[in-house]
């Protein structure tokens, strides 16, 4: 079975006073039966993961090196230095905002493992693409070419088109992608690809998680938004756990 997971993605977002916050998410993560994950800002990873709870911590991106002159960037092995033991890779902010290629997003995800993180994957189609209807095509390409040959990841299904607009895809069309990553993680890892998550991101709220839980093999979500409240994030984590 997949592990049901809430994580937050924090992005560019957050100072030192915002660890309240991760505070009381971590509270309210004792209390709820499905594993929580907050990825915050670099500078506030060490100290987000040295709060008591079982909220686990993740970093938004890593370098493929392990270390050397890379003025401005972070290596895995810094992230769990700093207590991280999940890592986002491939948002499409990255592969947008910097180029980031599947092959690319599949070496870091190499060089999290290597370091003992878990790499969160994400995929995800533009508006022009689902338009076309290309989308299963795209996402099914983007895991081919950005998945490490280890069955020890999780799989985040964020169309662009649904990331901070309010738009989420149909229960159909959440359902059809979510079907076609699951098929395709069957055919690369045999049985073992059941157990892999498979989280739906875009626009996850409070007033919409119930019903996307309720999708076969959508196993979670990852949230940006309404990951930065823990009065927001709180009831989609209790959502995902009574699902
Ligand atoms: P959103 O972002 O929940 O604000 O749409 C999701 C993400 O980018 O991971």
């Amino acid at each position: 079975m997949p592990q049901k997971i809430t994580a937050g993605n924090w992005k560019m977002n957050g100072t030192q006073a915002s660890l309240s916050e991760i505070q009381a998410i971590a509270d309210a993560a004792a209390d709820i039966h499905s594993l929580a994950i907050l990825c915050p800002p670099a500078h506030l990873l060490h100290r987000a993961a040295s709060l008591p709870g079982p909220l686990a911590i993740g970093g938004q991106n890593c370098h493929h090196a392990p270390s050397g002159a890379f003025t401005g960037d972070i290596s895995a092995a810094q992230l769990a230095d700093c207590g991280a033991s999940y890592v986002i890779l491939g948002h499409s902010e990255r592969r947008e905002a910097y180029g980031e290629s599947d092959s690319l997003v599949r070496d870091k995800a190499q060089a999290a493992l290597n370091s003992g993180l878990t790499p969160i994957i994400c995929l995800g189609e533009s508006q022009d693409q689902r338009a076309e209807g290309r989308a299963i095509a795209v996402v099914l390409a983007q895991l081919t070419g950005s998945l490490p040959d280890d069955v020890q990841v999780i799989i985040a299904y964020e169309p662009i088109w649904a990331i901070g607009t309010g738009l989420v895809p149909s229960v159909a069309e959440i359902t059809e992608v979510h079907n076609a990553l699951r098929a395709q993680l069957l055919t690369t890892f045999g049985a073992a690809g059941q157990n892999i998550s498979i989280l739906y991101g875009g626009s996850v709220k409070p007033s919409n998680a119930k019903e996307i839980f309720a999708i076969p093999n959508v196993n979670g979500a990852l949230v940006g938004g309404a990951s930065l409240k823990a009065e927001d994030f709180l009831p989609i984590m209790r959502s995902l756990a009574e699902s």
